[in-house]
Formats: C-alpha cells, structure tokens, sequence
C-alpha cells in the first residue's frame, strides 16, 4: 500500500539528499533508511532503482512489451540504451539486460523481452510478472544514439535486435527526422514481426520511413547484400546476433558509403577461431594472483573461474562496467580480433581475451 501517489514519491529524490549523505558517513545504513521509505511508497528508494509493472502487452507472438514507472533514482536514461532487470526466483536473484523501446519524461519506460527456449528469466517475466508488482533496475547503459546530422538512415536488425532501433526511431520521427528511414527487420516468422502494427502506422505517418522484413524460416529469406545496397543510407545502425552484426560490418566497410556505422550484438561471443595458446600467465595485480590461463576465454570469465568477482553488466562489451587497466602484455578484442598493448590502457575485461602472458590491475 502506498501513502503517497507514486508521481510524488518519483519527486522526493532530492528531499532525500541529507539521508543519503547520513548513510555516506556511515551514521545510517541505507537498507534501514529503504526499509521506511518503502512504507512510504513500494518503490521509493535512496539509491535503488525500482519501478512498478504498469502495463503488459503482446507486440509479437514471443516478446512482451512491460511498461513499467521507475522512482526518481532512473536518471539520464535514453531509449535504445539497455537495463537489467532483476528477478528472485527460488530464493535465487537473476539478472538481465533488455533494451529500452521508450523513455517517457514522467519516469515511464517501456522494455521488450523476447521469450527464449529455456531461458528462465524471460520465461518468468513474460509468464508470471503482473501489473503492480515492482521490479529492480540497474542503471541503464549503451551507446547507440541517432546520428547526429539529416542524411539517411538504415536500420537493420535481427531477431529482438529490433527492440534498441525501434527505440531510437520513435524518438527521431517524434524529434521530426525528415530524411530517408530504411529498417530491415529479420525474424523466422510472420508472427515474430514485433511491434508490426506500430511500424506500419509509423510508416503511414511518415513518408521518409520504408519497412521490409525478411522471414528467413517461412520464405527463406535472408537480409543480404542486395537489399542492403538498394536502401539509401550514410548511417548505418544495426543490432541482432554476432555473426548478423559481424556480416553488416564487412558489408558496410566493403560498401564505403561514408557515414557513420554503430553495431550492437546481444547473443554472448562465439567461441574464437583462434586456436587455445599453450598456457598462458594470468596477473591480477590487486588480487595478488598468478595464476594459468587461455588465449580463448574471455578475461572476465578466466577472473571468475579462479574466485574473483570483476564488477560487469551486459558482458557483452556495451556497458563499460567491467572496464579494467592492463598494466602489462597484449590483448584481443574478442568481437573485432584487433589487439592492444599499451600499458594503462582501459579495457573491457568481458571481450578482451589474452594474447601471451597477461598482467592486469584487478
Ligand atoms: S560487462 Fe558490460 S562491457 Fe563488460
């Protein structure tokens, strides 16, 4: 029950700052302070981001859009930018990321999750979460933006790689975009074609948006280099899995169209073409450890399997949270295979792997 509506309790965020500088000094625990303020309203928080399922609607045969009211702790958040969203289930917390479609100004946002053979989390939210339940939020991170000058845009996606596109072009046509928009969408079948209706309407508003969708299990069809070459574009922005992004990249580069080109994978890194190295030495440097590693696996999961906990987000090489210094010797970049050697240099520990012996300040 809440004693005060949740518009207000959303405006308490800066009332609340000699709390959070108590708890900074440790003169108060903030979990003590989330206790109170919970009774105030299911959502207020110091610190944490929480918000309250507001809305559930199909928008494609498997994904869901959640329209959900974050507390005043949801700052600077864009759509096309992603959250994880955390879920208790049998006592165990799971965390995922899902892109943002909207980003209201009153602290409503709109995520889409897509359901997954198996896949536990996103099984539950589509199945089980319920309008009024309140869910946690970290805080939202990504880059793709829209780009910055008029000249066309290509928009290609794959599978729920539509869900961050969808989210930046809303936003344009509402900003008033007026040059060409082409988005090319992927899915297997008719009835995965998410948020179709709203697209189709979109494109009926504006002139400048086409729309394809390829149904690569119903017809066969593959976004290829020929429909990518007849849509007009010095922007490209894609999102879908690896090995689609990766495909977009080289036809892009081959294409030299100019422009810009900002990519997105969700599904986790392949496995990598280069072959395991003989042993290799792993140091963290903070931690102390020496210790023996591959050339294949990423640094942050070769930190996790021997006790170590990196901080990370999305571990997807987006969200900069696993960001680490490497104090000595060469790594990978696992997406684009190109390598670094410079000492004090930030890397991503997610999709770096190492190249020799490795030290890192971790
Ligand atoms: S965990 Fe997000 S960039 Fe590495």
């Amino acid at each position: 029950m809440a004693l005060i509506p949740l518009s207000l309790a959303r405006r308490l965020r800066r009332p609340l700052q000699p709390l959070r500088h108590l708890c900074g000094n440790g003169w108060l625990r903030e979990a003590d302070a989330d206790f109170f303020l919970r009774l105030i309203h299911p959502v207020l928080r110091l610190n944490r981001i929480q918000a309250r399922v507001e809305a559930r609607r199909w928008v494609a045969e498997d994904m869901l859009a959640l329209t959900l009211s974050c507390n005043g702790n949801a700052l600077g958040w864009r759509a096309g930018q992603h959250v994880q969203l955390h879920l208790q289930q049998d006592g165990v917390r799971h965390a995922r990321s899902y892109s943002l479609t909207a980003v209201q100004p009153d602290g409503r946002i709109e995520l889409a999750i897509k359901r997954q053979p198996g896949g536990r989390m996103s099984n539950a939210l589509l199945d089980q979460v319920a309008v009024g339940q309140v869910l946690e939020l970290a805080p939202a991170f990504g880059e793709l933006k829209w780009p910055d000058d008029e000249r066309a845009v290509m928009l290609v996606a794959a599978g729920s790689g539509i869900t961050p596109l969808l989210g930046l072009l809303r936003d344009a046509l509402a900003r008033g975009f007026s040059a060409p928009v082409t988005l090319l969408h992927q899915v297997r079948w008719q009835a995965q074609r998410a948020f179709v209706e709203e697209l189709q309407a979109l494109a009926a508003r504006h002139r400048n948006l086409h729309l394809r969708w390829a149904l690569s299990a119903e017809n066969g069809e593959r976004i290829n280099a020929t429909d990518l070459a007849q849509a007009p574009g010095a922007h490209l922005l894609g999102c879908g899995p690896q090995g689609f992004v990766e495909q977009l990249r080289q036809w892009w580069l081959a294409a030299e169209r100019g422009g810009s080109l900002q990519l997105e994978s969700f599904t986790p890194l392949r496995a990598l073409t280069v072959r395991a190295a003989d042993e290799l030495r792993l140091g963290f440097a903070r931690s102390h450890q020496q210790v023996a590693g591959n050339g294949v696996q990423s640094l942050l999961q070769q930190a996790e399997d021997h006790g170590l906990r990196p901080a990370h987000g999305c571990r997807q090489g987006i969200c900069a949270s696993c960001t680490c210094t490497l104090l000595a010797g060469t790594v990978r970049d696992l997406r684009s295979g190109e390598l670094f050697a410079e000492p004090g240099q930030p890397i991503r520990l997610c999709v770096s792997a190492p190249h020799g012996d490795v030290e890192i300040d971790l």
